[in-house]
């Protein structure tokens, strides 16, 4: 499946599902206090890390989607946040933990953080499995984090460029091939 496109696999799928293993523990072992977690996946990019990650906490979490696009299908973030598609439900008194597949600029979670603190969670946590270095330049308060990795541009487990690897069960470091070709 795509064929030369990938680089290098830097994080398999076992090394994937351990640590969604390891994390959902952590989320449980935190929230303790009844009354079921609300999960918040960021579309499209978490859909994979949400599934995994509902289906490996030991607790019953509910699950909502909110769509939003810095990224359009650029390598680098614009800045320029969007909502594509806000949350159904209200999310005041509840336990709110935010999953993400990657803070990069930090910018789309800066904005949502203080878009979803607005609406008077009881708690507001964020759950990302993957971080890059230049993410500690916006201070975005982040409790649970998978794996730091280095500034290249990765696809796969949901993590798509121009919408294409999101299938891929493992995150590859995308040929730079690819996004140089022109095509
Ligand atoms: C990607 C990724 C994060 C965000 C991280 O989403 O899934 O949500 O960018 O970048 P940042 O920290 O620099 O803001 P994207 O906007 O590409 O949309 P997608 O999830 O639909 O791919
Ligand atoms: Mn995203
Ligand atoms: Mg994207």
């Amino acid at each position: 499946m795509y064929d030369g496109d990938i680089a290098s696999v830097l994080i398999t799928e076992q090394q994937i599902k351990d640590k969604v293993a390891e994390l959902a523990k952590q989320v449980d072992e935190d929230n303790q206090q009844g009354g079921d977690l609300l999960l918040v996946g960021v579309l499209k990019g978490a859909v994979m890390f949400m599934t995994d990650f509902a289906r490996a906490l030991p607790q019953p979490a509910q699950l909502e989607f909110m769509a939003v696009s810095s990224y359009g299908s650029s390598t680098s973030s614009s800045g320029v946040v969007r909502i594509l598609k806000d949350l159904d439900r209200d999310i005041a008194g509840k336990n709110v933990v935010i999953v993400e597949d990657i803070i990069d600029s930090g910018l789309t979670l800066s904005w949502l953080l203080k878009n979803l603190a607005s609406r008077n969670p009881a708690s507001l946590e964020v759950c990302t499995l993957l971080r890059k270095p230049d993410a500690v330049q916006v201070d975005v308060p982040v409790r649970y984090v998978g794996f730091d990795i280095p500034n290249e541009f990765v696809v796969g487990y949901g993590l798509d460029y121009a919408e294409r690897y999101r299938d891929l069960p493992y995150i590859g470091t995308l040929d730079p091939k690819v996004y140089t070709s022109g095509v």
